[in-house]
């Protein structure tokens, strides 16, 4: 810390205290003086990975920070994270343009505007566009208000301009109070115009795709773990706002347009609409058709392992009660649970179906929580397994079904000597050992994602690719 405090003198050194540059002043100003705006927490929050520490350290600080003064010190309009390296450093001081006070509705938008060209998550984005919603219906408001009592006019900025527009074009509208001359506010020249307004401002182009953004970000705002999932892949940018969108609108079409098959081949493709992405994670379709076949609406399906939770969205579409299950629950709504080691809970007791989905011993091991059933050797994973299907045995109400998704496993995955176990066959073998009636053995082929090299490998070894996957289904006798 006291070589970067030294780095820092060194280069502070060769700035005044006060420099002008034409038409605002830099100082410097104390860093135990300075503190954020509480919006610039809540909208950007501070994230560690994108510390400035490291390059303010080689660089020095590049831009001053816009203060503006209050009480007992400064508060941070603009540098929240120029600010958090500072500290991080251990600077004594910061270079900083004092703001003129504005009133609060102008400071917010000062805030949004001055913060333009820092480089956002979707959620940070989405957080602004929060912020400029409500802060353009309460100009409307106040708007029409000066209207009626024929207020003051003000000079009013179209969304463009905070966009660097050389161009702004501009409008008069009655309000109470003149802002700074220098302020490029955005405004809203009506409630209709503010979608395309907000788009632009926050760097989301169109309104259309500023909508379905919305729809997506008011959907995990009301906690919908699926919404959540996509956000969460929108922040990491690995999911585009259409396709999360997409995602949210199909959701519902197996309570609208569900098309049960027919045959007993299920070859169905995953289907991001249901459960979030997960390792392992099967196309809804395999849930959506067992529960038509086996259960009612109204009734009890429980997922003892449930994963990223397809069958807890496919229930509620289809409307069934579900319960679910996982040793390391990916979302609030799982309880959790390692049924390897106990019965099932009460409140599952005399169930209509239960979906079980486990690990195909080894595969994507690493991919689960320790304590998965995946990390037994082969004995004891069916050991383990057969223990699950007797919890199930007695949570299942008399006539009520299993369902058992399994894949069998081929050399790659298996310990040395072992060439090919045929899961489904040893599983049916113990379910009917154990009591159950069999009723049906449904192919779900997987999908064939192998890449080039892998099927060239696998011609070159005479080792064929796996692509088996059976659901098991068995029935408790009445
Ligand atoms: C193949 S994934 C299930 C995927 C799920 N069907 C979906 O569509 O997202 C298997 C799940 O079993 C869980 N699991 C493994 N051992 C478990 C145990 N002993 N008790 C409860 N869950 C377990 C893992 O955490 C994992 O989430």
């Amino acid at each position: 810390m006291k070589a970067q405090a030294n780095s820092y003198s060194k280069r502070q050194q060769q700035q005044p205290e006060t420099v002008s540059d034409g038409s605002q002043s830099i100082v410097s100003i104390e860093i135990g003086k300075l503190s954020p705006h509480p919006l610039l927490n809540s909208i950007y929050l501070h994230d560690p990975a994108l510390s400035l520490a490291g390059s303010m350290n080689s660089m020095g600080q590049l831009a001053p920070i816009l203060v503006e003064r209050v009480r007992d010190g400064y508060q941070v309009l603009s540098g929240s994270r120029r600010l958090q390296a500072g500290l991080e450093l251990g600077w004594p001081t910061l270079q900083a343009v004092v703001r003129t006070p504005v009133d609060d509705h102008q400071r917010l938008w000062w805030i949004l505007e001055s913060n333009q060209q820092r480089s956002k998550t979707f959620s940070q984005r989405m957080r602004e566009a929060d912020l400029m919603e409500v802060l353009i219906k309460a100009e409307a408001r106040s708007r029409s208000l000066a209207n009626l009592s024929g207020g003051p006019k003000l000079r009013v900025f179209d969304g463009s301009e905070c966009l660097n527009s050389d161009t702004p074009v501009t409008q008069t509208y009655p309000l109470q109070n003149e802002p700074d001359s220098d302020s490029k506010i955005i405004r809203s020249k009506g409630p209709r115009r503010s979608d395309t307004q907000i788009a632009k401002a926050i760097g989301l182009g169109g309104k259309d795709l500023y909508r379905q953004a919305r729809a997506v970000w008011k959907a995990s705002l009301e906690n919908d773990a699926r919404a959540l999932s996509a956000v969460k892949e929108l922040d990491n940018g690995t999911k585009t706002i259409f396709a999360a969108f997409k995602d949210l609108r199909r959701r519902d079409h197996l309570s609208t347009d569900f098309r049960p098959t027919p045959y007993d081949v299920w070859h169905f493709k995953h289907d991001r609409a249901y459960g979030t992405k997960y390792p392992g994670s099967i196309p809804a379709s395999i849930v959506a058709n067992t529960l038509h076949y086996y259960t009612e609406p109204g009734q009890l399906v429980v997922d003892p392992m449930a994963g990223g939770g397809t069958t807890l969205d496919v229930c509620l579409s289809m409307n069934r009660r579900c319960m679910a299950l996982d040793l390391a629950p990916s979302r609030p709504e799982i309880l959790t649970w390692n049924v390897g080691d106990r019965s099932l809970p009460e409140s599952a007791n005399d169930c209509d179906l239960i979906f079980l989905d486990p690990p195909y011993h080894s595969m994507l091991r690493s991919s689960y929580a320790t304590g998965s059933v995946s990390d037994h050797s082969l004995a004891d994973w069916k050991l383990v397994i057969e223990r699950i299907f007797r919890h199930c045995h007695s949570a299942l109400r008399p006539g009520g079904h299993l369902a058992v998704l399994i894949a069998n496993q081929t050399e790659k995955d298996l310990p040395p000597g072992w060439g090919y176990v045929d899961h489904a066959f040893d599983i049916l073998s113990c379910l009917i050992k154990i009591g159950f009636l069999p009723q049906r053995r449904i192919s779900c082929p997987m999908d064939g994602a192998y890449r080039p090299d892998q099927i060239q490998q696998s011609r070159l070894n005479r080792r064929m690719l796996g692509q088996v996957r059976d659901l098991i289904i068995v029935r408790k006798s009445i």
